[in-house]
């Protein structure tokens, strides 16, 4: 019941125009000490269950390929390039979270092969490569926040 009142709201809003009026641009997201996102970019909390999705998913996120995850042991092929993911939450805050998501290479160097889901890539190789787009939406990243947020140890 209270599920479909928030849909209906969302979608009356959407008729106006105005539902992204609350979410961050990719160019407007302010970094703290180039660590540290502390303002949610959509001012909406994450889903964790779709965070999880978009986190295997192998056209999105694709985090799989390089980050073993316990809790997705159902699924093949984890990559090891990076830091297993087990625990992270226990080892970064959500402002921290979100400043490796939104742009990775802030808060790693630019020679980081992760890459960020939240910035404009001018130097995408073909149109089809998210050219002058951003990976993931805003939303999205906010869930894969909150699915990172559930893997404790
Ligand atoms: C192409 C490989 C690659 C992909 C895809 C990738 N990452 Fe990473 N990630 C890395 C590497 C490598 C590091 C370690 C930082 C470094 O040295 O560059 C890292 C670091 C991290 C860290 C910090 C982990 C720690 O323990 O220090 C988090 C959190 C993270 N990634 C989350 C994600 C999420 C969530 C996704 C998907 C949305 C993702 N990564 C996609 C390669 C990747």
């Amino acid at each position: 019941m209270r599920r479909s009142v928030a849909l209906t709201a969302i979608a009356t809003i959407g008729l106006t125009g105005s539902v992204f009026a609350s979410q961050i641009a990719p160019e407007n997201v302010t970094f703290v000490d180039d660590i540290e996102v502390p303002i949610s970019l959509t001012g909406q909390a994450g889903d964790a269950a779709k965070g999880r999705e978009w986190y295997a998913g192998r056209k999105l996120g694709n985090c799989l390929a390089c980050h073993a995850t316990t809790d997705l042991n159902e699924l093949p092929f984890h990559g090891e390039v990076g830091p297993a993911m087990d625990g992270v939450a226990d080892r970064y805050e959500e402002a921290q979270l979100r400043a490796i998501l939104v742009n990775s290479k802030k808060v790693f160097g630019d020679q980081t092969i992760m890459p960020g889901f939240y910035v404009v890539n001018p130097g995408a190789r073909t149109a089809g490569d998210f050219q002058g787009q951003t990976i993931m939406s805003a939303q999205q990243i906010e869930d894969v926040i909150a699915y990172l947020k559930t893997l404790t140890e």
